[in-house]
C-alpha cells in the first residue's frame, strides 16, 4: 500500500482545507480500491527551520506577492518563503515530484506565480493548480493527477 506525502504552507486555511479534503477523498477512494493511494500531509509554519526529507513528496503553495494588481506591482514572494527555504534546504529539492499551486485569479498574471517559480527552481512538473479553497471538482481532479505521478514515482524507485 502506498501513501502520496504533501508538504504545505498555509498562512489563511485554505490550503489547509483543500488538503484535508483532498485527504478525505482518498481514504473514500482506498476504501473503494486498496490500490488508489492514501495522503500524508506535513504542514510547514512560516516560522519553521528545514528537516531532512528521504521520501518523494508533493508541495502545495497559495501564492503571496507584494504588491498585487497583477500588472505593474511586484513579484516579490512574502510569507510564503519558509516553504521555499524548506524545499530549498540540503537534499530536500530532490525529493520534490511535483507541485501544484492555488491563489486567486484575481491576480491575473500573478495567479499561481509562486508555484510556478517552485516548479522551475527546483526542476519538478507543475501539476495543477485551483482557487481559494477549491471545489470538489478540483478535489477530485487533482487528486487523480497526483495518483497517476505517484504511480510514476513509484516504477522509479
Ligand atoms: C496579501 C495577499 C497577497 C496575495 N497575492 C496573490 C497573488 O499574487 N496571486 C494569487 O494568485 N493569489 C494571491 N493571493 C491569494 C491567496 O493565494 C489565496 O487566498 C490562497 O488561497 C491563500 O491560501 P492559504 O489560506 O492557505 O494561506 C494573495 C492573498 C493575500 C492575502
Amino acid at each position: 500500500m502506498s501513501t502520496m506525502n504533501i508538504i504545505y504552507i498555509s498562512i489563511e486555511g485554505n490550503t489547509r482545507s483543500f488538503l484535508k479534503r483532498l485527504q478525505d477523498f482518498a481514504k473514500q477512494q482506498h476504501l473503494i480500491d486498496t490500490k488508489s493511494p492514501l495522503i500524508s500531509l506535513k504542514e510547514i509554519g512560516p516560522q519553521d527551520a528545514p528537516a531532512k526529507e528521504s521520501k518523494p513528496f508533493f508541495a502545495f503553495v497559495p501564492t503571496y506577492l507584494t504588491g498585487g494588481n497583477g500588472i505593474t506591482s511586484g513579484y516579490t514572494e512574502i510569507i510564503t518563503n519558509a516553504l521555499g527555504e524548506y524545499i530549498e534546504d540540503g537534499d530536500n529539492a530532490k525529493y520534490c515530484v511535483g507541485v501544484v499551486g492555488s491563489g486567486n485569479r484575481n491576480f491575473n498574471e500573478q495567479y499561481c506565480l509562486t508555484a510556478r517559480k517552485y516548479a522551475k527552481i527546483f526542476d519538478a512538473p507543475f501539476l495543477d493548480n485551483y482557487e481559494l479553497r477549491g471545489t470538489s471538482a478540483d478535489v477530485e481532479r487533482i487528486y487523480g493527477v497526483l495518483a497517476k505521478e505517484w504511480a510514476k514515482v513509484e516504477e522509479n524507485n
